[in-house]
């Protein structure tokens, strides 16, 4: 790597700019103007690439049109100015033109190009744009990001967790096939959204989605809401009633609180789940329909199973794949973000312009339990938002006290954790061969002698 690109990875990457231009005079001048970014020049379009590779992806870069060998003329800087916007779309090119070739730099924009400068240039407009460019920058990748968050197949799934995201990989996994799926989590962890989510992105999203709540519907009615009556089948039954099962054909059934499930009606749940059979309630024939059974409760079924309230037999039918929601407290910084997200929704839904928490809103954020979970998080967002007197969101506006500090999002720290905790795990597992746990840790033997000298001032 070239010295000046080295040199240019140790400035922040906010502040760091390619300047394309064969003039060294013109070079020098733009970087004193435009302190405090710092600026690697290179004179060529070779040169340009290379840098431009070396230094991982530059955000912004100014460039010549008019470099060697065709000084006068705009080809070169055009064809830097593709290769850039190929490779790295987001990134901001300054044009620099002479007068002569406006069209040119003006054509530019227009493939691409974030603005044109004429020379001879003004320095503080130059400085102007380069700010614009750097916020632009910014915004666009706070968008990004923020978008990363919600997969596009799953819109309203907000996580930024690994412990959520695991769980997106494996509704990914599961929803392309026809296992019975059993969701586990405390109430509010979002269960049903789960549930919807991992309907819409199936084979079967055509078809219904169909729920039932188990623990809402009296006993006596929860058979023929299921497998539906014929006509005169109970006093009331005036005429045929299609169930959910029958409705539900070829989609999906998500039996909500299944934990509650009547025993008898367990011992008809089961024979459908063993047959794809069932007859109406007062009904001779026997029908058959395709449907994939989602199920959910926020019960300890393993206890309810051990305790006898629910069939084991049953229980193995509905738990072919398992989806076990966190509580919110587990999941590492989801809270922030779900706020925003819940703030954004509501702005909307209310017409309210609250632009953000403040700082003790934030540490209040992350420091409070959630035993309502996701649900208390989006209630307690929508009341401040209706409520709050704005511009930003305060605790007192979220009925949290806020105390704390913020939580450490330091990046140093947070590696130097896991490098530790790696670290113990390599040794243990190679019961204390140095040479076992460098390898397993892909690293050489010194490099371990050196963590393991790292860990232990630190301890
Ligand atoms: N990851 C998430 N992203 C966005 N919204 C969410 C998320 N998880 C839950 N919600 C929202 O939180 C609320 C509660 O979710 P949901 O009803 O799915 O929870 P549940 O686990 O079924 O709760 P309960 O056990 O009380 O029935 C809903 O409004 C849901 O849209
Ligand atoms: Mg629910």
């Amino acid at each position: 790597m070239s010295r000046a690109a080295e040199k240019l990875l140790n400035e922040e990457p906010a502040k760091r700019i390619l300047l394309v231009e064969d003039d060294t005079g013109l070079q020098r001048q733009m970087q004193w103007a435009l302190d405090p970014f710092k600026m690697v020049a290179a004179g060529t379009r070779n040169e340009a690439m290379r840098i431009f590779e070396e230094t991982g992806d530059m955000r912004i870069v100014i460039l010549d049109l008019g470099l060697p060998p065709d000084p006068d003329g705009a080809s070169e800087g055009l064809i830097i100015l593709d290769a850039i916007l190929s490779n790295a779309p987001q990134t901001k090119v300054i044009i620099l033109s002479g007068n002569a070739d406006r069209a040119v730099a003006v054509s530019a924009v227009g493939r691409g190009a974030f603005d044109f400068i004429s020379k001879p240039i003004d320095v503080d407009v130059l400085k102007l744009i380069v700010q614009r460019a750097a916020r632009m920058f910014e915004l666009e990748e706070e968008n990004r990001a923020l978008r990363a968050f919600a997969d596009r197949r799953m819109p309203g799934f907000v996580f930024g967790s690994s412990q959520m995201q695991q769980v997106a990989q494996t509704l990914e996994r599961v929803a392309r096939t026809d296992a019975s799926v059993l969701i586990l989590g405390e109430s509010g962890t979002g269960k049903e959204l789960i549930a919807r989510a991992l309907h819409e992105t199936s084979s079967r999203s055509t078809a219904k989605l169909v729920a039932i709540n188990c623990a809402s519907i009296p006993e006596n009615l929860l058979e023929s809401e299921l497998f539906g009556h014929e006509r005169g089948a109970f006093t009331g039954a005036i005429k045929q009633t299609l169930g959910k099962f029958e409705i539900a054909d070829k989609g999906t059934l998500f039996l909500d609180e299944i934990g509650d499930m009547p025993t008898a009606l367990q011992a008809k749940l089961l024979r459908f789940l063993q047959s794809r059979q069932f007859e109406r309630v007062g009904g001779r024939t026997t029908l058959t329909v395709n449907v994939r059974i989602v199920s959910a409760t926020n019960q300890p079924l393993d206890a309810l199973v051990k305790e006898g309230r629910f069939r084991e037999d049953l229980y193995y039918r509905l738990n072919e794949i398992r989806l076990e929601l966190p509580p919110l407290r587990d999941r590492d910084g989801d809270a922030v973000i779900l706020a925003q997200h819940f703030r954004n929704l509501y702005n909307r839904e209310h017409s309210r312009n609250l632009r953000g928490f403040t700082k003790e809103a934030l540490v209040a954020l992350q420091a409070h339990k959630w035993p309502g979970n996701v649900r208390e998080l989006e209630n307690r967002v929508k009341r401040a938002v209706i409520m709050s007197d704005g511009p930003m969101i305060a605790a007192t506006d979220l009925e949290l006290v806020s105390d704390g500090k913020l939580r450490n999002l330091n990046l140093r720290d947070h590696m130097r954790e896991v490098e530790s905790a790696l670290l113990r795990e390599a040794l243990a597992v190679s019961d204390g061969n140095v040479s076992k746990a460098a390898k397993l840790m892909g690293i050489s033997r010194p490099q371990v002698y050196n963590l393991l000298g790292v860990h232990k001032r630190r301890a």
